[in-house]
């Protein structure tokens, strides 16, 4: 009989992303670690050390990884993607907010692209499989009233996880076990990177999501759900109908008037279940 000598499959380490990265005129550098705190916070170090734009921090495991509003981010080594770009956009401050989901975008379409995973996006910026999370993202910013000093733009893709702690058990899912097999992480976590590339051209073109609202839309699962909008001054229940160019989910009201809403001042939930 045969014997298969199978080679690994994922290899991830600094030129194993860098070798995929060649033709990339966005990368500056890739920084790889086994363990850092959290490489948003390792990202940040970075840039007040005068690290370029176009600096990609990635690592093993995270001892803090972050999530949004304050949340955990779990981050055990072996099985997930955690990296963390730094960009010296020459915007104003309140054009940033739609890069994240430029990111979100991109993550959907790398695994789409690359895995012929249909990844939908859960606005602002969780991608999501199957109803579950499988990346989120969270970007930071450091900028004068009309300046960006930097941003960084957090990434973290479930890409080869088979168990996840009890809290997130029913709402998150991972490439691998969406697939049935292992994927390389170095392979997606590039793809990710290229398809933001693209798109971050395009949004520069305008400082906004213009040019990329269709592609955005036509993978945005929450549009006609009905959502809980959760601010800090208001409460409310509508329909979501879509985005406008600055990235703000337009929610409808039962009263027929159209709310624009950002994912900084609210939280919006499904009113049924995680999506
Ligand atoms: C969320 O709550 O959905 C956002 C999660 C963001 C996690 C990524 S992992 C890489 C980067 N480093 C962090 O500490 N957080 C982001």
């Amino acid at each position: 009989g045969y014997r298969m000598i199978e080679a690994p499959v994922d290899v991830f380490n600094a030129s194993e992303i860098k070798s995929r990265l060649e033709a990339s005129s966005l990368i500056q550098k890739v920084l790889y670690t086994e363990e850092t705190d959290s490489t948003n916070t390792w990202a940040k170090r970075l840039a007040e050390e005068g690290s370029p734009s176009g600096t990609l921090a990635v690592a093993e495991r995270q001892t803090q990884g972050k999530g949004r509003r304050g949340k955990v981010w779990s981050s055990p080594e072996g099985t997930s993607v955690y990296m963390t770009l730094l960009l010296r956009p020459e915007i104003l401050p309140q054009y940033a907010a739609p890069l994240t989901l430029v990111m979100g975008l991109s993550v959907a379409q790398a695994l789409s692209e690359t895995l012929r995973l249909p990844a939908g996006i859960k606005w602002p910026n969780d991608v999501v499989v199957s109803g579950k999370k499988i990346c989120g993202i969270l970007t930071e910013m450091n900028a004068q009233i009309d300046y960006v000093e930097y941003l960084v733009i957090g990434t973290g893709i479930n890409v080869n996880t088979q168990e996840f702690p009890d809290e997130i058990r029913d709402v998150a899912t991972s490439a691998a076990v969406q697939l049935g097999h292992i994927v390389s992480r170095a392979e997606l976590a590039a793809a990710v990177i290229r398809c933001f590339e693209k798109n971050y051209k395009i949004y520069l073109e305008s400082c906004s999501l213009k040019g990329l609202m269709e592609d955005y839309r036509e993978k945005m699962i929450n549009v006609n759900r009905e959502v809980k909008v959760m601010g800090p001054g208001e409460v409310f229940e509508g329909v979501a109908k879509g985005i406008n160019p600055a990235g703000e989910l337009l929610v409808e009201r039962p009263n027929g008037s159209v709310t624009a809403v950002s994912g900084g001042e609210v939280s919006v939930r499904g009113i049924y279940g995680y999506v």
